[in-house]
């Protein structure tokens, strides 16, 4: 494990607005992905989890990102230990949607009312709070039209457990059904140097909404950071089923994130803050609300990230960095079905 050898910071995190009205969520515009805490990329300890979330919260970032799905149930029983005593001082965002299917492995989706309304008690409990500010349907259900799930969130509003809707790899057209029937806080959905296809039509209805857009995977699961191993990775960890690494395409990946890094060097920021830097011009330049939220097990790699929330980039440095999408070697996602750009025909590659 990596030494925690930094000090805390002492600078303010930028804040976002997302969503509008009395459906918006003010927070700061750098997050924590808290699928970590559940070892979906390496074993961590509960206690050093907890140690974690405290350094996250003692540098100011107080937008934490779970899942009922993340470790079934782990990530948000260790965030309710947490929360005690704090909890009004948090931004905090579950999700539901996604079931673990029969098999290992295998998963599927259920955005059916009565799903919805039995798995929000349920993270409640293992939360120990009795509201959650951002609740997520974490896919769309092919089978239930998302008027019906949105319908059975905005209930949860109405029941004070809730504070406000989001989506998650929700299609453009999808997103607009939703928020014609209540208004969308958040959509959270893949976004970073090498995965721009929401750039298409998700983020510009988002932005033409007035809905919140927050990403996840925000350094491509840990490739645009100056401490990726691409021959390092354990035999359980999730990434071995994503097309990046896949033997075939990790070296060249791998490769084109070197452009990255050697961007980073001249800028003279840490690779993680660099990729964070790029996604907030690109949200200014759509006039887009953005948080991002990283996830890692590190508050030294924490502080990386957060050297890019006050980093200024040039049009130049921009450039270069869009130009690498479209150089990367398969899709972002194992099932172009399960994420939006898949299902708006934007993933060719697998
Ligand atoms: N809605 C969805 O369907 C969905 C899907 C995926 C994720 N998410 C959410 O988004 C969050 C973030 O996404 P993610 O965790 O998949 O991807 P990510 O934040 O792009 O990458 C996480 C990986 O990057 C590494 N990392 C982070 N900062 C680093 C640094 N400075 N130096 C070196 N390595 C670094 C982490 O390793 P270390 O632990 O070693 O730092 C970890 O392996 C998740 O925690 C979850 O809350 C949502």
């Amino acid at each position: 494990m990596a030494q925690d050898t930094a000090e805390p910071s002492t600078a303010g995190v930028p804040a976002v607005e997302l969503g509008s009205g009395s459906q918006s969520l003010t927070t700061t515009a750098l997050g924590y992905g808290a699928m970590s805490i559940a070892g979906a990329y390496g074993h961590i300890e509960e206690q050093a989890a907890l140690e974690l979330l405290h350094g996250v919260y003692d540098r100011g970032v107080t937008f934490i990102d779970t899942a009922n799905i993340y470790g079934r149930g782990v990530s948000e029983s260790i965030l309710g230990r947490f929360l005690t005593g704090r909890r009004h001082e948090i931004a905090l965002a579950t999700k539901c949607g996604i079931v673990p299917g029969a098999e290992v492995g295998k998963r599927s989706v259920n955005g059916r009312p009565e799903h919805i309304r039995e798995q929000i008690d349920l993270s409640l409990g293992r939360l120990g709070t009795d509201y959650v500010d951002l609740y997520y349907l974490h896919r769309p259900d092919p089978d239930v039209p998302v008027e019906e799930s949105v319908g059975a969130l905005a209930e949860l509003i109405q029941a004070g457990k809730v504070r406000g809707i989001g989506l998650s790899e929700h299609t453009g057209e999808e997103i607009r059904r939703g928020h014609a029937e209540h208004p969308i806080t958040a959509v959270q959905s893949e976004w970073s140097i090498f995965a721009r296809d929401v750039e298409r039509y998700v983020i510009p209805a988002c932005a033409e909404l007035g809905i919140g857009f927050v990403a996840f995977s925000p350094v491509g699961r840990g490739i645009l950071t100056d401490h990726f191993d691409p021959g390092g990775l354990a035999e359980n960890d999730v990434r071995r089923k994503f097309p990046w690494f896949a033997a075939e395409n990790i070296a060249h990946n791998h490769d084109l994130a070197g452009r990255v890094r050697a961007l980073a060097a001249e800028s003279d920021l840490p690779t993680a803050g660099l990729a964070l830097a790029w996604l907030y011009a690109k949200a200014a330049m759509f006039g887009l609300h953005l948080a991002a939220i990283p996830g890692t097990r590190y508050v030294n790699h924490l502080d990386e990230l957060l050297a890019g929330t006050d980093a200024e980039l040039s049009a130049e440095a921009i450039a270069v960095l869009d130009a690498l999408a479209d150089q990367v070697h398969g899709d972002r996602s194992f099932n172009s079905a399960w994420v939006s750009g898949g299902r708006e025909g934007l993933l060719p590659r697998s």
